[in-house]
């Protein structure tokens, strides 16, 4: 019998592939000797996959594949689950209820991050914008700091001033005092160490940060009081909550 290439390649000279094996039998150029490499290739593997040992083969790739795409499914859904235990224990409270609102400091062009620089903006201004109340209108006295990893500041009431606190950098969670928050009397806040937050404590209200970060980045915090807080005097209660 003859051979179906030949005899297909007579049916029909002026066909491109006919054009195409023809040009194999004379390599010239670099790019004619790799299609030529190609074409022998995939009729090598033709022949090997009508070989009795094809089906075994085909069956290991088939196995290989299902097992990474189901390593990678599961290794994605981890992540998903991992995420939304963490959000879930974390944000049970509202911003709002907390006087905090937050930022995105990788989302650019924001409110905050306008051009490539990163992120500057005023504390109190933007507090105002955002409906953020009972904060200070001026700062009279201002603190800035770190909070290590593990690390809690505040934990206390000041009777004599109205503080409004810029933090970012780490994991962290802000505490406020709420007696509409039912059980607790405090509304807790979630903040991602890609976020900055601006939250206000009005006079006579309880605060604590607790840095939270399991990947030792440090909570910077920056505090602005409209008057300065006498600490020999009793006008700040001291560890409010004996959980933190
Ligand atoms: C704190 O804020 C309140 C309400 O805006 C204001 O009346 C008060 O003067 C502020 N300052 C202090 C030290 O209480
Ligand atoms: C703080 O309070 C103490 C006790 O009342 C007083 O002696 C001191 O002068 C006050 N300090 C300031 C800076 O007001």
């Amino acid at each position: 019998m003859a051979n179906p290439r030949r005899s297909f390649g007579n049916l029909n000279p002026s066909s491109p592939s006919v054009r195409i094996i023809d040009s194999f039998d004379q390599t010239h150029s670099p790019h004619q000797q790799h299609r030529a490499d190609l074409i022998s290739f995939f009729s090598k593997l033709g022949i090997l996959l009508k070989k009795p040992l094809a089906f075994p083969i085909l069956l290991f790739i088939f196995v290989i594949l299902t097992w990474i795409s189901l390593r990678f499914k599961q290794s994605s859904s981890h992540i998903t689950v991992h995420t939304n235990t963490r959000q879930s224990y974390f944000t049970k409270d509202r911003d709002a209820d907390a006087n905090l609102v937050r930022f995105s400091t990788v989302k650019f062009p924001s409110k905050i991050f306008k051009d490539e620089r990163g992120w500057i903006f005023n504390p109190l201004t933007i507090a105002l914008e955002a409906g953020i109340s009972g904060g200070a209108q001026s700062c009279v006295s201002s603190h800035l700091g770190e909070i290590r990893p593990g690390g809690v500041r505040g934990n206390h009431r000041h009777h004599t001033c109205n503080e409004t606190f810029v933090f970012w950098g780490a994991d962290t969670l802000f505490r406020l005092e709420n007696q509409n928050a039912q059980g607790k009397g405090y509304s807790e806040i979630f903040i991602g160490a890609d976020e900055v937050a601006v939250a206000a404590s009005p006079v006579g209200t309880a605060h604590a940060l607790i840095n939270v970060d399991s990947s030792a980045r440090r909570t910077f915090l920056f505090g602005c009081q409209d008057s300065v807080v006498n600490y020999s005097t009793p006008t700040t209660d001291f560890k409010t909550w004996d959980d933190i």
